[in-house]
């Protein structure tokens, strides 16, 4: 693959563009700078770096970001910063897009991919993928609200109840819920409608991929094969 389309493919610009930071004499492959666009390369396992900024090649994009709060899952977001502005831009312009969403105040997990199969499959409601999420109520759980949310909740506009995989308290005022659907605000209604409420709200694993203790608030890593296949356990 020409080192134009490589980085086209990454989302380094527009054809044109790309050319153009050959050209200039921006991008440099294995430490030396290249400034043949055409100059051909195996681009798997490549590491390229623009402006001095390494860059390593990936087909298909699979992130992990540690959500905080006060950003949307949207790229055109209507009161807050977008989650894309915690990303490089190259992942908005190859179409990265958020696997589900998570509401604006909801922290933790936030899986991104611009691999259109793996988003529908991971945001299909056929497929059932456990989301463990850890809620902060605002009254003291009992029995009577766990067995609730584990047997099934009606929800306001819902014909069946949803019930969730597990519910435990993890202390007075925090509730551990995995829950395989991914409605729309779908925990905290599930809460409100035990009799409780949400005061705030961390998904901590989706499937079997727990979110990495080393990945601060804001922070963003590459998904390997390993934690892709974490995934599909659960
Ligand atoms: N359920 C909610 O209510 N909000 C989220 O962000 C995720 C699940």
């Amino acid at each position: 693959m020409n080192l134009e389309s490589i980085l086209f493919s990454q989302g380094f610009g527009s054809r044109r563009q790309c050319r153009a930071l050959v050209a200039d004499a921006r991008v440099a492959v294995d430490g030396a700078v290249c400034t043949d666009p055409l100059a051909p390369f195996e681009p798997v396992g490549l590491t390229f770096s623009v402006d001095g900024e390494a860059w390593p090649y990936h087909e298909r994009a699979y992130l992990a970001l540690n959500k905080p709060a006060g950003y949307e899952c949207s790229r055109d977001p209507q009161h807050h910063l977008s989650v894309f502005h915690l990303l490089p831009a190259q992942f908005a312009a190859r179409g990265v897009q958020c696997v589900g969403r998570l509401d604006q105040d909801t922290t933790g997990l936030l899986l991104l991919s611009d691999d259109g199969q793996f988003v529908h499959a991971f945001t299909s409601p056929k497929r059932k993928v456990p989301k463990l999420y850890v809620a902060t109520t605002r009254h003291p759980l009992d029995d009577a609200q766990l067995t609730a949310l584990r047997t099934g909740v009606l929800l306001h506009g819902e014909r069946e109840p949803v019930a969730a995989v597990d519910a435990r308290a993890r202390s007075e005022h925090e509730l551990e819920l995995s829950v395989l659907e991914g409605k729309y605000h779908q925990v905290k209604r599930m809460i409100a409608a035990a009799g409780n409420r949400c005061e705030g709200l961390h998904r901590e694993r989706i499937g079997g991929l727990t979110l990495p203790a080393d990945l601060a608030p804001g922070a963003w890593r590459w998904l390997g094969a390993a934690e892709l296949e974490a995934l599909r356990q659960g």
